[in-house]
């Protein structure tokens, strides 16, 4: 232990206190060992550090901080340079404003298009995910403040996340769920991690031995501080004996109560206490003594966030070249979006930002003729024939139309998954008619995440501007007007259809489980393997000039490749590697990303890019061996432009680590694996991959603490059933407004265990038994247990606060 001099001094009961919040973003300090607090914000994409009262949900106002693109966004650069720089502005500004731990990057998988999260994560591909989480890391801590990846895992769905449990093989957890947290950890040096909410195998993550001992801690080396998602921890002293060290936001003193009879038990030993303590001073002290409070450059920062928003614009689809706009062309803006952006996703990782451009304002700074600009729908998916009409006579007045249209807010936010891929009706309707009026129209898309795209064929051009950030407006006019040639590339794939999607019938889960039944088969690894037509594929984008490859050469360690700009505009080439094992025992993806690179050529100009080999190039999971294994073989290696625009490839031999294989594994017992169908997996089947039965979700009839709040539809008391439907219709208003309400959206997934875990200490564990008691049916019991527990809880707190100032005036 490294801080045994100070950890000897702590009485049991500061050890106990310290490992949980004392309010929402702050831990506790000691003042009479010189142990200062530290202070954790949001979020992901910029800062959100709030002055006044503190909550996780993104309500009430936050310092001005630069908004930059969102991780979605961000992942479609394939730069990790950029992810970098990004990653050392946003911890300038927690620097700047006293923040010791940014609350990111967010890198959960993109299991469905769906996850209404999916805006702050990567991708649906992990090794992209976790390389440019490493690359987010290692900038912002560069600046002396912690980064904390999250959410440690598993968690793919909003739909009741704080009280489900996410049920996978482990071949899937480490192939497709861990593999980019691992990168993130052992590449980027993470120093802090979050826990996600969810179990994950029957187990809450935040107190799973096998997620925080066996895998980050032993396997790959993880010294650092875990933290709780705010509200996830369940069992605290289970956590603490996982090494969890920080339970967030502000639970009160019942939790070191906790701790306490944990240790008087021998639930918990004094060591496992101490090493948690250990770990989080480690950290306390790291961080008090580095730099804080100066100013940082708005202005410059607003032009990393122009810069990372024009490297992630996608260029879908350009007909005959209408992009980019010649001088002077004349122009019609249309679309609510062009007057108020969709630039950021709501949740906690929502920003207030310095300065906001919007398309309305700065194209007044281009070389382009404005026939006229309207609002043209309602961004709340209500008709208005009056604004239509507009948008059609402002339409005929141009020779092109620039269509900005997407998804609304409600459709892209924490606590909320989308029902549907689709984009609101009236956008749709509205581009038809635009449509027939015979001229250009080019989209504009703002979206976080995949959509149906079956309007696509009445655009000539679509540029995907994802949720592009407080400046957002410049970069795309940038690329429209040809300033800045487009580079970004599709960081998930966009299906046809939704239910083409492989977790089509297992997503969002109903139940208390959700079935990763599709296993590693998830995104382009479904398509490609399943030979499934797709909108546009994994890694897809286009650019205003083309390149050639050549000579694609195995070098010592990986391979070497020949790109060329063989068009008439110097530009960005994203080269993307996959490998496959064309004759595998193993049954696997038609071929994975393995290795990327970005390299910007003038026009005419070749250069030569190597692109390495590394651990996780050839390996694969084998639940026979517990380990990472190697299947003896020639491996296909293949260079293209996206996982469909294959240019070159080549055969590498590489020796096998073993010839055992899991016994299922064999094509009679897991047909539907062997041949990626695997939309309607039988239980069977999905049990014999599991290597046990799979776990029943049925609700059991009574409610627990750990069931969400909506289910109190089940309760079996009348008075709950009717606060049940109270909620529900707040939540249907709500949303009826096109406005998400995170409070209740919170509330209503949160399970009963969180009350006592989120209202610092006016709530104990003993009061929440006392209520789940009463909505099952035992109102007045429940109640008596209630009224015990206020007054005991609060007898208790002040007898804690007690001793802990003794402790301070007798030392
Ligand atoms: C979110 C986290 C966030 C935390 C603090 C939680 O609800 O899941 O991503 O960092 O709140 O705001």
């Amino acid at each position: 232990m490294k801080h045994q001099d100070l950890t000897s001094k702590m009485t049991l009961e500061e050890k106990a206190a310290i490992l949980s919040g004392k309010t929402v973003w702050q831990t506790m300090e000691i003042p009479r060992l010189q142990i200062p607090a530290i202070f954790c914000s949001d979020g992901p994409h910029g800062l959100r550090r709030q002055a006044g009262e503190g909550d996780h949900l993104g309500l009430n106002a936050s310092l001005p901080a630069t908004c930059f693109p969102t991780a979605a966004t961000i992942a479609n650069s394939w730069n990790t340079e950029l992810g970098e720089k990004l990653g050392s502005a946003l911890g300038e500004e927690a620097a700047a404003q006293k923040v010791d731990v940014l609350l990111g990057p967010g890198l959960n998988i993109k299991r469905s298009p769906l996850c209404g999260r999916n805006f702050e994560y990567f991708s649906e591909d992990p090794y992209l995910a976790g390389k440019m989480a490493a690359s987010y890391v290692r900038g912002i801590q560069s600046q002396g403040v912690y980064a904390c990846p999250k959410h440690f895992a598993v968690n793919s769905q909003e739909l009741r996340r704080m009280a489900m449990d996410s049920v996978l093989d482990e071949r899937t957890l480490r192939e497709i769920y861990l593999t980019g947290f691992e990168i993130a950890i052992k590449e980027g040096k993470a120093k802090a991690i979050m826990s996600s909410y969810n179990e994950v195998n029957g187990t809450y993550a935040n107190e799973n031995p096998h997620l925080l001992l066996d895998i980050l801690r032993k396997e790959w080396g993880f010294e650092g501080i875990v933290v709780t998602d705010w509200g996830a921890s369940n069992d605290h002293a289970k956590g603490v004996a996982c090494r969890s060290n920080l339970e967030m936001p502000a639970p009160g003193l019942d939790s070191a109560r906790e701790l306490l009879e944990a240790v008087e038990s021998k639930k918990l030993s004094m060591d496992e206490l101490d090493q948690c303590v250990d770990d989080l001073l480690e950290a306390i002290l790291e961080l008090s003594v580095q730099k804080r409070g100066a100013e940082f450059d708005q202005k410059k920062h607003h032009e990393i966030a122009r810069e990372a928003a024009e490297e992630s614009i996608v260029l879908l689809k350009n007909e005959k070249q209408v992009l980019p706009l010649k001088a002077g062309t004349k122009v019609a803006l249309i679309g609510d979006f062009a007057f108020e952006p969709r630039y950021q996703g709501a949740g906690s990782s929502m920003v207030n930002p310095t300065r906001l451009e919007t398309m309305e304002n700065e194209i007044m700074h281009y070389d382009l003729q404005l026939a006229g600009k309207c609002r043209g729908y309602r961004r709340t998916g209500e008709n208005d024939t009056a604004l239509e009409q507009e948008a059609l006579h402002v339409a005929s007045q141009s020779d092109v139309i620039l269509y900005c249209f997407g998804l609304d807010e409600l459709s892209e936010s924490e606590g909320l998954d989308r029902a549907h891929m689709k984009i609101p009706q009236n956008q749709i309707d509205l581009l038809e008619k635009l449509f027939q009026c015979g001229k250009p129209v080019i989209g504009i898309l703002s979206a976080g995440s995949a959509t149906e795209m079956t309007w696509e064929k009445n655009l000539t051009a679509i540029v995907h501007g994802y949720l592009g950030g407080q400046a957002s407006a410049s970069a795309m006019l940038n690329v429209l007007t040809g300033r800045v040639n487009p580079s970004g590339h599709l960081n998930e794939t966009y299906p046809l259809d939704y239910e083409d999607t492989p977790a089509y019938h297992y997503f969002p889960s109903e139940e208390r489980t959700a079935q990763y039944r599709e296993g590693i088969y998830v995104g382009y690894r479904y398509y490609d393997t399943a030979k499934k037509p797709v909108r546009y594929p994994f890694g897809y984008g286009l650019s205003y000039t083309t390149f050639a490859f050549s000579d694609l050469k195995e070098e010592e360690n990986g391979i070497s490749v020949k790109v060329t700009n063989t068009g008439d505009t110097d530009g960005a080439a994203v080269v993307q590697m996959y490998v496959s094992l064309p004759k595998a025992r193993v049954f696997r993806p038609e071929k994975e990303l393995k290795g990327f690179t970005k390299v910007f050529l003038k026009v005419g100009e070749s250069r030569t890019v190597s692109i390495a080999f590394d651990d996780k190039t050839f390996r694969y999971w084998n639940n026979k061996t517990g380990g990472w294994e190697i299947e003896e073989g020639e491996y296909l290696v293949a260079v293209g432009e996206n996982c469909e625009a294959i240019h070159e490839t080549m055969t590498v031999h590489r020796a096998g680590s073993t010839v055992e294989i899991p016994d299922v594994y064999q094509k009679e017992m897991l047909p539907s694996y062997y041949n990626a169908d695997i939309q309607n997996v039988t239980d069977s089947e999905f049990a014999k991959l599991l290597g046990h039965e799979i776990p029943s979700g049925k609700w059991s009839g009574s409610l627990n603490k750990n069931d969400a709040i909506c289910q109190l539809y089940y309760a079996k008391s009348p008075i709950a059933r009717l606060i049940y439907r109270i909620l529900t219709s707040m939540k249907n208003k709500s949303e009826a407004k096109g406005k998400p309400d995170l409070n209740i959206l919170f509330i209503y997934n949160m399970p009963f265990r969180g009350i006592a875990k989120m209202t610092a200490g006016a709530v104990s564990r003993d009061m929440v038994d006392g209520m789940v008691t009463a909505v099952n049916g035992h109102f007045f019991r429940g109640l008596g247990q209630i009224i015990k527990g206020y007054f005991v809880n609060a007898k208790a707190n002040k007898a804690y606060e007690k001793k802990l100032e003794q402790t301070g005036a007798e030392k």
